[in-house]
């Protein structure tokens, strides 16, 4: 059966993986020969490194290097073979002690990239217990996969969105209203200066996950912040009505879609922003070197675009017309923004 990411499913490593794969299935013995050969040394010598008690952010910097390296050097069907044995190597348990890379293998909610991932990276003090509980191996591990440039971008990507959030509180003067589409914790709440300054009157904040949604009602009181149990589907399907609003964003949900839900979606939400109003989505984008790591030992594939592909995903979604449209990066490359401006 051919999956197909529809908007609604949960998403799984194995799920975006096929998604993305267009080539015709090959042998399955060739693929898994050549995997083999290319990761197993490189999986040993890590293992290696760990039982002799070396540096623990080096073993996965290098690590890292090299799964990145092989990712960009194989064939689709090689690198799923490659994905299969490093997730089946006992390597895997010194870097599973890492609560970042636990969490995002073994999905607690039962689907990949969850809020509370994001919340280890954002070093959020809901998540200082987890890490500390972590034996002293998955510390220092946990010391390098955070500090990785994607998790950098992850972070500096919560400050734009409060600042894209403050900006239009600016703009409208009072009574700003925005709609956070896969809001997770809606983390860039907390440090927007707007919404303590009293100058947002409507926050809607969709997530497909009920956990979410929950965290974000007990953090956000006050009926400002208005959290939402929906899904891309719902949205695809006009499932809601919710009006118009200054500012429209989705972050971390680019990352999980299809060119062609992209785009419907892109489409959607266009229709949600009211004239002078703003449209923001971010992706994380194929400058980005953990990603051979992220696939195997996290379990956790994205889509990565470059600049290219976003003006792609813009080009065939709205009427250049009606909106004025830039493309740019967060400031290591490892995140791309999309912005819409309403005319
Ligand atoms: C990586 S988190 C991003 C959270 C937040 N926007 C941020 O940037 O910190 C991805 C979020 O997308 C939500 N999500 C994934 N697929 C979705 C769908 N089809 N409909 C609605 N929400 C979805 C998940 O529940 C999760 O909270």
């Amino acid at each position: 059966m051919a999956f197909e990411i529809d908007g609604q499913s949960l998403i799984t490593g194995n799920l975006v993986r096929s998604s993305r794969s267009d080539a015709p299935p090959i042998e399955k013995t060739s693929g898994r020969e050549s995997a083999a050969s290319e990761v197993l040394p490189i999986l040993t010598i890590a293992e290696g490194a760990f039982v002799s008690g070396a540096d623990p952010s080096g073993i996965v910097e290098r690590l890292a290097g090299r799964l990145h390296e092989l990712r960009r050097a194989s064939s689709q069907d090689v690198w799923d073979e490659v994905v299969e044995l490093a997730q089946q190597h006992s390597v895997r348990r010194f870097l599973m002690q890492d609560p970042l890379t636990n969490w995002s293998a073994t999905k607690p909610r039962g689907y990949s990239g969850d809020a509370g991932l994001l919340d280890i990276y954002y070093k959020h003090p809901s998540m200082e217990a987890l890490v500390a509980e972590s034996s002293p191996l998955g510390r220092a591990i946990y010391d390098y996969t955070s500090e990785v440039p994607a998790c950098e971008a992850g972070r500096e990507r919560c400050r734009i969105l409060a600042r894209t959030v403050d900006e239009t509180a600016q703009r409208v003067g009072t009574g700003a209203e925005i709609f956070a589409v896969a809001a997770g914790h809606l983390r860039e709440a907390a440090i927007c200066e707007s919404l303590a300054a009293q100058r947002i009157d409507r926050w809607v904040a969709l997530d497909q996950d009920p956990i979410s949604v929950g965290i974000m009602t007990t953090e956000y009181p006050g009926g400002v912040v208005q959290p939402m149990n929906g899904s891309v589907l719902g949205l695809l399907r006009r499932s809601y009505q919710l009006g118009s609003f200054d500012l429209v964003y989705a972050s971390g949900l680019y990352d999980y879609l299809q060119d062609k839900t992209a785009i419907k979606l892109l489409q959607r939400l266009v229709e949600f922003v009211r004239p002078g109003g703003t449209l923001l989505f971010a992706n994380f984008s194929d400058e980005i070197v953990s990603d051979g790591y992220m696939e195997t030992f996290m379990d956790w594939p994205l889509i990565l675009r470059s600049d290219a592909d976003m003006w792609r995903v813009i080009n065939a979604s709205i009427d250049r017309n009606m909106f004025d449209a830039s493309v740019w990066y967060g400031a290591n490359r490892n995140i791309v923004y999309g912005t819409l401006r309403r005319r």
